[in-house]
């Protein structure tokens, strides 16, 4: 399940503007600042393919990257960032939401969860949300490099995962798969890798 080649191809607001050869393809999406971009260039292997920022908000489109000519992994903005304009924060929540909905070759959503933090609800909301609309979901939790803090409640990465996982059962009948993640070790990406191939059926 090796990354050979990955590619930008386009930047979109409208799930009309994505591209529509129709390959498979799994999105990110989480909290602004979880890391979704700079997972996305673990999995690739770059170190630069997809913007990343210390500031939240850094990413603003649907931004499609192509892998090995056969199938896309979608970077998406982060929902709940605080500091973005409300008209801002609401259109970008309104097309991520009506392209999860409408994305037909729209393979898996990989929610992006901090594991170095405690659980928030902000983030349960969101599982809830996807997973009423049936949209299929994998949970990804992210920066479990990072030690604990006590100004993050002194949790290990492995607590807050666990409680998290003991909150969204309350949400599910069946707990959706996961993966512990790190894109500074890399930790977790032959996993996602192997995950999308497995969901791809090759
Ligand atoms: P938006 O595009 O603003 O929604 O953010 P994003 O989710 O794409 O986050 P991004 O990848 O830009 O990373 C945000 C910050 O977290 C950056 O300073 C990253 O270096 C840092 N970061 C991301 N992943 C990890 C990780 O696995 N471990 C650690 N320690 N830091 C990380
Ligand atoms: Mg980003």
């Amino acid at each position: 399940a090796n990354v050979i080649v990955a590619d930008f191809v386009k930047s979109s607001v409208r799930p009309d503007d994505c591209p529509k050869e129709g390959l498979p393809e799994f999105a990110l999406v989480g909290r602004s600042n979880v890391g979704k971009s700079s997972l996305l260039n673990s999995i690739v292997r770059r170190k630069r393919l997809a913007l990343t920022s210390k500031k939240p908000g850094k990413t603003q489109c649907i931004n499609h990257f192509k892998v090995n000519d056969s199938w896309y992994l979608v970077d998406l903005p982060g929902y709940g960032y605080a500091s973005a304009p409300q008209e801002a924060r609401t259109n970008w929540d309104e097309f991520t939401r009506n392209y999860f909905l409408s994305r037909e070759n729209l393979v898996s959503v990989f929610l992006l969860i901090d594991a170095s933090i405690p659980a928030k609800k902000i983030d349960l909301d969101y599982a809830s949300w996807l997973g009423q609309n049936n949209v299929p979901m994998t949970l990804v939790f992210t920066k479990c490099d990072k030690r604990k803090k006590k100004k993050n409640g002194g949790k290990r990465p492995e607590e807050n995962v666990e409680n998290f996982q003991s909150l969204i059962r309350e949400y599910f009948e069946a707990a959706p798969p996961w993966i512990m993640t790190s894109s500074v070790t890399n930790q977790g990406r032959d996993e996602i890798l192997l995950h999308m191939s497995q969901l791809r059926n090759y």
